[in-house]
Protein backbone atom coordinates (compact mmCIF):
# COMPACT_ATOMS: atom_id res chain seq x y z
CA UNK A 1 0.00 0.00 0.00
CA UNK A 2 1.26 3.42 -0.39
CA UNK A 3 1.71 5.54 2.88
CA UNK A 4 -2.17 6.99 3.50
CA UNK A 5 -3.13 3.87 2.99
CA UNK A 6 -1.01 1.45 5.47
CA UNK A 7 -2.35 -0.81 7.59
CA UNK A 8 -0.91 -0.79 10.40
CA UNK A 9 -2.42 -2.35 14.19
CA UNK A 10 -4.54 0.56 15.63
CA UNK A 11 -3.67 3.17 13.53
CA UNK A 12 -6.02 3.21 10.51
CA UNK A 13 -4.62 2.99 7.46
CA UNK A 14 -2.08 5.51 7.03
CA UNK A 15 1.39 6.92 8.50
CA UNK A 16 1.46 10.66 6.70
CA UNK A 17 2.31 13.14 9.66
CA UNK A 18 -0.64 15.45 10.69
CA UNK A 19 -0.11 19.11 9.23
CA UNK A 20 -1.48 19.74 5.59
CA UNK A 21 0.65 19.85 2.18
CA UNK A 22 2.51 23.23 2.56
CA UNK A 23 1.66 23.88 5.80
CA UNK A 24 -1.58 25.61 5.49
CA UNK A 25 -3.82 26.30 7.87
CA UNK A 26 -7.21 24.51 8.40
CA UNK A 27 -9.70 21.76 10.36
CA UNK A 28 -9.17 18.25 11.01
CA UNK A 29 -12.71 16.88 9.78
CA UNK A 30 -14.12 13.45 10.12
CA UNK A 31 -16.62 11.68 7.73
CA UNK A 32 -18.14 8.88 9.10
CA UNK A 33 -20.13 6.63 6.71
CA UNK A 34 -17.88 7.68 3.88
CA UNK A 35 -18.43 5.39 1.62
CA UNK A 36 -21.75 5.84 1.32
CA UNK A 37 -23.98 7.29 -1.74
CA UNK A 38 -23.58 10.69 0.54
CA UNK A 39 -20.69 9.60 2.22
CA UNK A 40 -18.80 9.77 -1.53
CA UNK A 41 -19.18 12.92 -2.99
CA UNK A 42 -19.33 14.25 0.59
CA UNK A 43 -15.66 13.37 0.78
CA UNK A 44 -14.89 14.04 -2.74
CA UNK A 45 -16.13 17.88 -1.99
CA UNK A 46 -14.63 18.26 1.30
CA UNK A 47 -11.34 17.32 0.05
CA UNK A 48 -11.96 20.04 -2.15
CA UNK A 49 -12.48 22.67 0.95
CA UNK A 50 -9.25 24.60 1.29
CA UNK A 51 -10.40 25.08 5.35
CA UNK A 52 -9.68 21.23 5.68
CA UNK A 53 -6.13 20.23 6.34
CA UNK A 54 -7.19 16.68 7.49
CA UNK A 55 -9.65 14.60 6.33
CA UNK A 56 -10.36 11.05 8.12
CA UNK A 57 -12.83 8.90 6.02
CA UNK A 58 -14.41 6.28 8.28
CA UNK A 59 -16.75 3.66 7.08
CA UNK A 60 -17.50 -0.28 8.08
CA UNK A 61 -16.98 -1.23 4.46
CA UNK A 62 -15.09 0.15 1.24
CA UNK A 63 -12.89 3.14 3.34
CA UNK A 64 -9.72 2.07 2.08
CA UNK A 65 -10.75 2.17 -1.77
CA UNK A 66 -12.88 5.57 -1.20
CA UNK A 67 -9.41 6.75 0.68
CA UNK A 68 -7.38 5.59 -2.46
CA UNK A 69 -9.74 7.06 -4.71
CA UNK A 70 -9.87 10.79 -2.78
CA UNK A 71 -6.21 10.45 -2.38
CA UNK A 72 -5.15 11.29 -5.62
CA UNK A 73 -7.44 14.42 -5.84
CA UNK A 74 -4.42 17.29 -5.97
CA UNK A 75 -5.70 19.22 -3.12
CA UNK A 76 -4.44 20.65 0.24
CA UNK A 77 -5.66 18.05 2.46
CA UNK A 78 -3.98 15.05 3.82
CA UNK A 79 -6.69 11.97 3.25
CA UNK A 80 -6.77 8.91 5.67
CA UNK A 81 -8.45 6.10 5.76
CA UNK A 82 -10.36 4.12 8.63
CA UNK A 83 -12.05 0.79 8.34
CA UNK A 84 -14.69 -0.91 10.97
CA UNK A 85 -15.10 -0.24 14.65
CA UNK A 86 -11.40 -1.25 15.77
CA UNK A 87 -10.75 2.04 13.85
CA UNK A 88 -13.12 4.65 15.08
CA UNK A 89 -10.58 5.91 18.04
CA UNK A 90 -7.82 6.73 15.45
CA UNK A 91 -10.42 8.10 13.01
CA UNK A 92 -11.73 10.60 15.70
CA UNK A 93 -8.81 11.09 17.59
CA UNK A 94 -7.95 15.11 16.91
CA UNK A 95 -10.67 16.03 15.00
CA UNK A 96 -11.97 20.00 15.26
CA UNK A 97 -15.28 18.28 12.93
CA UNK A 98 -17.39 15.11 12.63
CA UNK A 99 -19.59 14.75 10.04
CA UNK A 100 -21.91 11.50 10.06
CA UNK A 101 -24.12 10.30 7.24
CA UNK A 102 -23.68 6.19 8.41
CA UNK A 103 -27.13 4.45 8.64
CA UNK A 104 -29.27 3.30 6.33
CA UNK A 105 -31.58 5.33 3.69
CA UNK A 106 -35.34 5.14 3.12
CA UNK A 107 -37.55 2.98 0.26
CA UNK A 108 -40.29 3.67 -1.48
CA UNK A 109 -43.28 3.83 1.07
CA UNK A 110 -40.63 4.58 4.56
CA UNK A 111 -41.09 7.39 6.71
CA UNK A 112 -37.92 8.46 8.27
CA UNK A 113 -38.89 7.33 10.86
CA UNK A 114 -38.90 3.93 9.83
CA UNK A 115 -35.31 3.76 9.99
CA UNK A 116 -34.84 4.24 13.87
CA UNK A 117 -34.78 0.67 14.57
CA UNK A 118 -31.35 0.59 12.59
CA UNK A 119 -30.24 3.89 12.61
CA UNK A 120 -30.32 4.54 16.38
CA UNK A 121 -28.34 2.03 17.12
CA UNK A 122 -25.50 3.16 14.76
CA UNK A 123 -25.68 7.01 16.11
CA UNK A 124 -25.27 5.89 19.43
CA UNK A 125 -22.00 3.80 18.54
CA UNK A 126 -20.29 6.70 16.76
CA UNK A 127 -21.49 9.19 19.49
CA UNK A 128 -19.99 7.21 21.69
CA UNK A 129 -16.77 7.60 20.22
CA UNK A 130 -16.95 10.99 19.58
CA UNK A 131 -17.48 11.32 23.80
CA UNK A 132 -14.31 9.16 24.33
CA UNK A 133 -12.13 10.46 21.40
CA UNK A 134 -12.80 13.93 20.26
CA UNK A 135 -15.30 15.81 22.75
CA UNK A 136 -14.54 18.79 21.95
CA UNK A 137 -15.51 18.46 17.71
CA UNK A 138 -18.48 19.98 16.18
CA UNK A 139 -20.80 17.49 15.06
CA UNK A 140 -23.03 17.52 11.91
CA UNK A 141 -25.37 14.77 12.23
CA UNK A 142 -27.16 13.98 8.88
CA UNK A 143 -28.36 9.99 9.66
CA UNK A 144 -32.02 9.99 9.49
CA UNK A 145 -35.11 10.49 11.52
CA UNK A 146 -32.77 13.51 12.11
CA UNK A 147 -35.73 14.18 14.73
CA UNK A 148 -34.69 11.66 16.61
CA UNK A 149 -30.64 11.37 16.23
CA UNK A 150 -30.10 14.64 17.31
CA UNK A 151 -31.30 13.98 20.83
CA UNK A 152 -30.26 10.56 20.88
CA UNK A 153 -26.44 11.34 20.31
CA UNK A 154 -27.23 15.11 23.29
CA UNK A 155 -27.96 12.05 25.51
CA UNK A 156 -25.54 9.95 24.80
CA UNK A 157 -22.86 13.19 25.17
CA UNK A 158 -24.91 14.44 28.67
CA UNK A 159 -24.63 10.11 29.67
CA UNK A 160 -20.50 10.34 29.11
CA UNK A 161 -20.27 14.10 30.72
CA UNK A 162 -19.14 15.97 27.22
CA UNK A 163 -22.55 17.55 25.94
CA UNK A 164 -21.74 21.00 24.93
CA UNK A 165 -25.59 21.90 22.78
CA UNK A 166 -23.80 24.45 20.58
CA UNK A 167 -21.40 21.70 19.55
CA UNK A 168 -24.33 19.42 18.27
CA UNK A 169 -26.29 20.23 14.94
CA UNK A 170 -28.58 18.29 13.03
CA UNK A 171 -28.19 18.88 9.65
CA UNK A 172 -31.16 20.30 7.99
CA UNK A 173 -29.56 22.48 5.16
CA UNK A 174 -31.22 19.92 2.27
CA UNK A 175 -34.61 21.62 3.42
CA UNK A 176 -33.08 24.81 2.74
CA UNK A 177 -31.35 24.07 -0.47
CA UNK A 178 -34.55 22.34 -1.44
CA UNK A 179 -36.32 25.53 -0.29
CA UNK A 180 -34.18 28.06 -2.74
CA UNK A 181 -34.96 26.36 -5.72
CA UNK A 182 -38.54 25.31 -5.90
CA UNK A 183 -39.06 28.87 -4.57
CA UNK A 184 -36.76 30.48 -6.86
CA UNK A 185 -38.35 28.51 -9.83
CA UNK A 186 -41.31 30.28 -9.03
CA UNK A 187 -40.52 33.54 -8.50
CA UNK A 188 -38.05 33.43 -12.20
CA UNK A 189 -34.99 34.09 -9.95
CA UNK A 190 -31.34 32.55 -9.50
CA UNK A 191 -31.62 29.92 -6.69
CA UNK A 192 -28.59 31.40 -5.51
CA UNK A 193 -30.24 34.70 -5.50
CA UNK A 194 -32.80 33.38 -3.13
CA UNK A 195 -33.08 32.91 0.73
CA UNK A 196 -36.08 30.87 2.84
CA UNK A 197 -35.35 30.09 6.14
CA UNK A 198 -36.93 26.34 6.96
CA UNK A 199 -37.56 25.94 10.72
CA UNK A 200 -38.96 22.92 13.12
CA UNK A 201 -37.05 19.61 12.14
CA UNK A 202 -36.24 17.16 9.56
CA UNK A 203 -39.48 14.86 8.78
CA UNK A 204 -43.01 15.56 6.90
CA UNK A 205 -44.63 18.19 8.08
CA UNK A 206 -41.91 19.37 10.86
CA UNK A 207 -40.22 21.08 7.68
CA UNK A 208 -41.51 24.16 7.83
CA UNK A 209 -40.71 26.79 5.38
CA UNK A 210 -40.94 30.22 6.20
CA UNK A 211 -42.13 31.94 3.05
CA UNK A 212 -43.70 34.97 4.40
CA UNK A 213 -39.95 35.77 5.32
CA UNK A 214 -38.28 35.22 2.05
CA UNK A 215 -35.25 37.51 0.54
CA UNK A 216 -35.29 38.99 -1.73
CA UNK A 217 -38.42 40.30 -0.16
CA UNK A 218 -41.69 38.85 -2.56
CA UNK A 219 -45.36 37.92 -2.01
CA UNK A 220 -47.09 34.08 -3.08
CA UNK A 221 -50.86 33.57 -3.71
CA UNK A 222 -52.21 30.97 -1.49
CA UNK A 223 -52.16 28.89 -4.36
CA UNK A 224 -48.33 28.90 -4.95
CA UNK A 225 -47.68 29.22 -0.92
CA UNK A 226 -49.12 25.38 -0.64
CA UNK A 227 -47.66 24.15 -3.91
CA UNK A 228 -44.17 25.05 -2.71
CA UNK A 229 -44.97 23.93 1.21
CA UNK A 230 -46.01 20.67 0.12
CA UNK A 231 -43.06 20.31 -2.51
CA UNK A 232 -40.64 21.65 0.41
CA UNK A 233 -41.91 19.01 2.91
CA UNK A 234 -41.82 15.98 0.45
CA UNK A 235 -38.50 16.65 -1.56
CA UNK A 236 -37.36 13.95 0.04
CA UNK A 237 -39.91 11.40 -0.68
CA UNK A 238 -40.07 12.98 -4.05
CA UNK A 239 -36.13 11.65 -5.11
CA UNK A 240 -36.79 8.16 -3.16
CA UNK A 241 -39.74 7.45 -4.95
CA UNK A 242 -37.57 8.82 -8.03
CA UNK A 243 -34.73 6.37 -7.20
CA UNK A 244 -37.03 3.53 -6.78
CA UNK A 245 -35.85 1.20 -4.21
CA UNK A 246 -32.03 2.59 -4.92
CA UNK A 247 -32.01 4.57 -1.94
CA UNK A 248 -32.48 8.58 -0.64
CA UNK A 249 -30.87 11.97 -2.07
CA UNK A 250 -27.12 11.87 -2.06
CA UNK A 251 -25.58 14.17 -4.63
CA UNK A 252 -27.90 17.00 -3.04
CA UNK A 253 -27.14 16.19 0.18
CA UNK A 254 -23.48 16.02 -0.27
CA UNK A 255 -23.57 19.15 -1.88
CA UNK A 256 -26.25 20.72 1.45
CA UNK A 257 -23.76 18.77 3.79
CA UNK A 258 -20.58 20.46 2.59
CA UNK A 259 -22.33 24.27 2.37
CA UNK A 260 -23.51 23.62 6.04
CA UNK A 261 -19.80 22.12 7.12
CA UNK A 262 -18.26 25.27 5.25
CA UNK A 263 -19.86 27.15 7.21
CA UNK A 264 -19.50 25.51 10.43
CA UNK A 265 -15.64 26.13 10.01
CA UNK A 266 -16.03 29.49 8.70
CA UNK A 267 -17.49 29.87 12.25
CA UNK A 268 -14.68 27.79 14.21
CA UNK A 269 -12.33 30.12 11.85
CA UNK A 270 -13.64 33.36 13.49
CA UNK A 271 -16.20 34.69 10.36
CA UNK A 272 -18.50 37.03 11.83
CA UNK A 273 -21.67 36.93 10.43
CA UNK A 274 -22.11 33.20 9.56
CA UNK A 275 -25.58 32.14 9.43
CA UNK A 276 -27.50 29.19 8.67
CA UNK A 277 -30.51 27.23 9.65
CA UNK A 278 -29.77 23.57 11.69
CA UNK A 279 -31.53 21.53 14.11
CA UNK A 280 -30.24 21.90 17.38
CA UNK A 281 -30.86 22.48 21.26
CA UNK A 282 -33.33 25.25 21.49
CA UNK A 283 -35.77 27.80 23.60
CA UNK A 284 -37.42 29.27 20.47
CA UNK A 285 -40.45 27.06 21.22
CA UNK A 286 -41.43 24.49 24.42
CA UNK A 287 -39.12 21.63 22.80
CA UNK A 288 -35.89 21.00 23.62
CA UNK A 289 -34.61 21.01 20.10
CA UNK A 290 -36.24 22.77 16.80
CA UNK A 291 -34.19 23.77 14.10
CA UNK A 292 -34.32 27.87 13.27
CA UNK A 293 -31.40 30.20 12.02
CA UNK A 294 -28.42 29.77 14.20
CA UNK A 295 -25.08 32.06 14.05
CA UNK A 296 -22.15 29.41 13.64
CA UNK A 297 -18.97 31.10 15.60
CA UNK A 298 -16.11 29.63 17.20
CA UNK A 299 -17.65 27.49 19.98
CA UNK A 300 -20.61 25.92 17.08
CA UNK A 301 -24.24 27.62 16.81
CA UNK A 302 -23.49 30.85 19.60
CA UNK A 303 -26.62 32.42 18.85
CA UNK A 304 -30.26 30.52 18.01
CA UNK A 305 -32.51 33.26 16.84
CA UNK A 306 -35.96 33.38 17.45
CA UNK A 307 -38.78 32.60 14.11
CA UNK A 308 -39.22 36.23 13.97
CA UNK A 309 -42.96 37.17 12.76
CA UNK A 310 -45.08 34.16 10.99
CA UNK A 311 -48.60 34.67 8.99
CA UNK A 312 -50.99 32.54 9.78
CA UNK A 313 -51.09 29.75 7.43
CA UNK A 314 -47.36 29.46 8.95
CA UNK A 315 -48.35 29.46 12.77
CA UNK A 316 -50.97 26.69 11.90
CA UNK A 317 -47.89 24.90 10.17
CA UNK A 318 -45.69 25.27 13.17
CA UNK A 319 -48.34 23.90 15.65
CA UNK A 320 -48.68 20.76 13.48
CA UNK A 321 -44.74 20.56 13.37
CA UNK A 322 -44.59 20.59 17.22
CA UNK A 323 -47.21 18.17 17.20
CA UNK A 324 -45.04 15.22 15.43
CA UNK A 325 -41.50 16.90 16.58
CA UNK A 326 -42.00 16.10 20.19
CA UNK A 327 -43.13 12.66 20.00
CA UNK A 328 -39.78 12.10 17.69
CA UNK A 329 -37.61 14.40 20.00
CA UNK A 330 -39.11 12.02 23.12
CA UNK A 331 -38.34 8.63 21.22
CA UNK A 332 -34.66 9.76 20.59
CA UNK A 333 -34.04 10.47 24.47
CA UNK A 334 -36.41 7.38 25.53
CA UNK A 335 -34.01 5.13 23.86
CA UNK A 336 -30.56 6.19 25.29
CA UNK A 337 -32.31 7.17 28.94
CA UNK A 338 -34.07 3.42 29.39
P1 LIG B 1 -25.92 4.58 2.18
O1 LIG B 1 -26.48 3.27 2.58
O2 LIG B 1 -25.59 4.78 0.74
O3 LIG B 1 -24.59 4.86 3.00
C1 LIG B 1 -24.53 4.72 4.39
C2 LIG B 1 -23.12 4.33 4.76
O4 LIG B 1 -23.10 4.20 6.19
C3 LIG B 1 -22.68 2.98 4.17
O5 LIG B 1 -21.44 3.12 3.51
C4 LIG B 1 -22.55 2.08 5.39
O6 LIG B 1 -21.51 1.13 5.29
C5 LIG B 1 -22.24 3.12 6.47
N1 LIG B 1 -22.47 2.61 7.81
C6 LIG B 1 -23.44 1.79 8.26
N2 LIG B 1 -23.25 1.52 9.57
C7 LIG B 1 -22.15 2.21 9.94
C8 LIG B 1 -21.44 2.35 11.15
N3 LIG B 1 -21.84 1.72 12.26
N4 LIG B 1 -20.36 3.13 11.17
C9 LIG B 1 -19.95 3.78 10.06
N5 LIG B 1 -20.56 3.68 8.87
C10 LIG B 1 -21.65 2.90 8.83
O7 LIG B 1 -26.93 5.71 2.68
P2 LIG B 1 -26.94 7.26 2.26
O8 LIG B 1 -27.80 7.45 1.10
O9 LIG B 1 -25.55 7.77 2.25
O10 LIG B 1 -27.74 7.88 3.54
C11 LIG B 1 -27.18 7.85 4.82
C12 LIG B 1 -28.13 8.43 5.84
O11 LIG B 1 -28.35 9.84 5.60
C13 LIG B 1 -29.52 7.81 5.85
O12 LIG B 1 -29.94 7.61 7.17
C14 LIG B 1 -30.38 8.84 5.16
O13 LIG B 1 -31.73 8.74 5.52
C15 LIG B 1 -29.75 10.11 5.66
N6 LIG B 1 -30.04 11.32 4.90
C16 LIG B 1 -30.24 12.47 5.58
C17 LIG B 1 -30.48 13.64 4.91
C18 LIG B 1 -30.68 14.92 5.66
O14 LIG B 1 -31.14 15.89 5.07
N7 LIG B 1 -30.32 15.02 6.93
C19 LIG B 1 -30.53 13.64 3.51
C20 LIG B 1 -30.31 12.45 2.82
C21 LIG B 1 -30.08 11.28 3.54
C1 LIG C 1 -34.04 13.86 2.38
O1 LIG C 1 -34.71 14.80 2.81
O2 LIG C 1 -33.77 13.74 1.17
C2 LIG C 1 -33.49 12.85 3.35
O3 LIG C 1 -34.01 13.05 4.63
C3 LIG C 1 -33.64 11.45 2.87
C4 LIG C 1 -35.06 10.95 2.87
O4 LIG C 1 -35.28 9.86 3.39
O5 LIG C 1 -35.94 11.63 2.34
Amino acid sequence: YPPNLQMEENSGLTQANCRAKGGAPGFKVAILGAAGGIGQPLAMLMKMNPLVSVLHLYDVVNAPGVTADISHMDTGAVVRGFLGQPQLENALTGMDLVIIPAGVPRKPGMTRDDLFKINAGIVRTLCEGIAKSCPNAIVNLISNPVNSTVPIAAEVFKKAGTYDPKRLLGVTMLDVVRANTFVAEVLGLDPREVDVPVVGGHAGVTILPLLSQVKPPCSFTQEETEYLTDRIQNGGTEVVEAKAGAGSATLSMAYAAVKFADACLRGLRGDAGVVECAFVASQVTELPFFATKVRLGRSGAEEVFQLGPLNEYERIGLEKAKKELAGSIQKGISFIKK
